[in-house]
């Protein structure tokens, strides 16, 4: 067991470390950049009999559980811009308690680790007696998803064995961005567009490896934030998903109540908890949505909140109101890959608040890998 966590004391520590490397083998061979701009794209086996089908269907639907889900609602806004197919996410178990509509002109995308979850799995037979076109996601080759699916794609993340999924959401979001791609199809409007984010994902491995330095500081993040009772966190648009997984790693592991938030709703509810005591992460990287993160931090900032502002590199000293105002400065990428990279100091502040609380970090009580009942 000490060998296959090397020089790691747990095997979340690792796989989250890992990240630079799982991201590489994920896209090998998938991403085609011969020297001129125009041939900049993807190639993804597994649906090469499918994406007409997939481009002509009326709706996508990502079904999906836990991190699974969440990776999947990070992905969704690059996959309406690329494909301009409306995109609907379900829960797995609340497509099921409702019988929610689906139809043969649907494409469902069952997003799972193991490819075993009993939910998805569920919700997959449910899918394919209504008739739709099965896309299955699974980090498991022969798993019961990627075998009762139509067609796939594997994300090639390597064993995961912490229960707390790290280094496959990570995966499953470039999966999904490639997915984006290759629904979306070559036209003049996007070219642009496309070429950005395939050489966004070139260069995502680096940028991962970058952020992974702020390891010392999340652990003295963790530090200060070790005898909260609760840790809220701010998200909105591609970083909403980074928000509820980043109160999901912190929940799981630390057994740290946690919530993510819209940040878009925060004045239909969430202001009301704001005071002095709360730590509250704010998620406000650049892209389209950054001014209205800025008034968010403005508007918690003048209810005394007590602020950890997440932003891209250099500019804390501008997005930062006051004194008190921690910040954590992460690397720049394209818009719709910018979740890969900010989940990565969260799951470092799960793990550190983990350890220092001293819970189990690999096997957190109540919880299992895979779920396979219901
Ligand atoms: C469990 C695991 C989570 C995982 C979820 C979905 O809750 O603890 O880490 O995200 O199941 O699992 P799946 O294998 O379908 O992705």
């Amino acid at each position: 067991e000490q060998i296959n966590k090397g020089h790691y004391e747990h095997y979340m520590q690792k796989e989250i470390h890992e990240q630079p490397e799982s991201l590489t083998t994920t896209m090998r061979g998938r991403l085609i950049r011969r020297g001129s701009s125009k041939s900049k794209s993807v190639l993804l086996g597994g649906l090469k009999d499918h994406l007409k089908t997939i481009r002509r269907s009326r709706r996508i639907v990502f079904i999906g559980c836990g991190t699974s889900y969440n990776a999947a609602l990070a992905a969704r806004p690059i996959l309406e811009e690329l494909s301009g197919i409306p995109v609907s996410m379900e829960i797995a178990s609340d497509l099921l308690d409702r019988q929610g509509p689906i139809y043969r002109e649907d494409t469902a995308v069952f997003v799972s680790q193991s490819g075993e979850t009993a939910d998805t799995l569920l919700a997959l037979e449910y899918a394919l007696e209504n008739g739709a076109l099965c896309v299955g996601i699974t980090n498991t080759v022969g798993s019961a998803i990627a075998r009762k699916t139509h067609c796939g794609i594997h994300i090639n993340a390597g064993a995961e064995i912490g229960v707390a999924s790290t280094k496959a959401y990570t995966s499953q979001i470039v999966v999904m961005a490639m997915l984006a791609l290759a629904i979306g199809g070559d036209t003049i409007s996007n070219q642009a567009r496309r070429e950005a984010i395939v050489d966004g994902l070139y260069d995502l491995p680096n940028k991962v490896r970058e952020v992974l330095k702020l390891d010392q500081e999340m652990k003295d993040l963790a530090q200060l934030l070790i005898a909260e009772q609760s840790l809220l966190v701010f998200g909105r648009s591609y970083n909403y998903a980074t928000a509820l997984e980043g109160a999901l790693k912190v929940k799981e592991v630390a057994l740290m109540h946690s919530e993510g938030i819209l940040a878009g709703e925060m004045k239909h509810g969430p202001l009301a908890l704001v005071d002095e005591s709360l730590p509250i992460v704010v998620i406000a990287t650049r892209d389209a949505c950054f001014s209205k993160q800025q008034s968010v931090i403005q508007q918690l900032h003048a209810r005394k909140g007590r602020l950890i502002v997440m932003c891209s590199k250099g500019d804390a000293a501008s997005v930062c109101p006051g004194e008190s105002c921690r910040s954590i400065e992460v690397p720049q990428v394209e818009d719709c890959l910018q979740p890969v990279i900010n989940v990565v100091p969260l799951q470092l502040l799960a793990y550190h608040l983990t350890v220092l609380r001293g819970f189990n970090v690999d096997q957190p009580r109540n919880l299992a890998k895979s779920v396979t009942t219901q």
